[in-house]
């Protein structure tokens, strides 16, 4: 059996009822026994000041720690003006420096776009997947993952309502894993 492999979810909504969240925790559910998915909270991160590097936030060392601990990456975020919401790019600025010692470089990552419109966040997943490819994360290519109609994705218990979405999202982490074990340093 394949070792067990620490994610690090980055969810690119802070609102309380996100659907994105909520993609995040039912993705948990389903993940085989050798994924371990854990939010990593992006939302009390100061913006990213340059300047602030010689005495950097505690919360921006606690989550730099947070993400090296993991062996991988999984980025479940909505569209905001087709494009990545500003607080998952400020998690991803943070993450990336001081130069050199980015906290991203070599983790196999993936991406899961969610929206209540019909395009399920297409210009999301592509803006964020430009910074993993400068950010030197091989980032699973197949299947793609634009979640739409969310308003209509999960049953009363969090699971994931639809039968067909089900099974899709099992395959694509069946995917992750794998690609996790391709990619992997350790
Ligand atoms: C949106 N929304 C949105 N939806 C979309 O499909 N494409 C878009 O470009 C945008 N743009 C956008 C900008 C801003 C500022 C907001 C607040 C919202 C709608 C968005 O998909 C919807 O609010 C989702 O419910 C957000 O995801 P969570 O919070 O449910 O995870």
């Amino acid at each position: 059996m394949a070792k067990a492999r620490k994610v690090a979810v980055l969810v690119g909504s802070l609102r309380k009822a996100s659907y994105n969240r909520k993609m995040a925790l039912a993705l948990a559910k389903l993940a085989p026994e050798t994924l371990k998915l854990e939010i990593v909270e992006i939302g009390a991160l100061p913006h990213y000041n340059e300047d602030d590097e010689g005495q950097p936030p505690a919360a921006w060392v606690a989550f730099r720690d947070a993400v090296k601990a993991c062996d991988a990456l999984l980025f479940v975020t909505p569209e905001y003006n087709r494009s990545v919401p500003g607080v998952l790019k400020n998690a991803i600025d943070v993450g990336s420096r001081p130069y050199g010692s980015s906290v991203w470089s070599g983790k196999p990552g993936a991406v899961v776009s969610v929206s209540p419109g019909a395009m399920g966040g297409f210009g999301s997943n592509h803006h964020l997947r430009q910074s993993l490819v400068f950010l030197d994360v091989p980032t699973l290519q197949q299947p793609e993952a634009y979640i739409g109609g969310a308003a209509t994705l999960f049953d009363d218990a969090g699971g994931i309502a639809k039968e067909d979405t089900k099974k899709f999202l099992t395959k694509f982490l069946e995917a992750f894993a794998a690609w996790i074990e391709t990619n992997a340093k350790a």
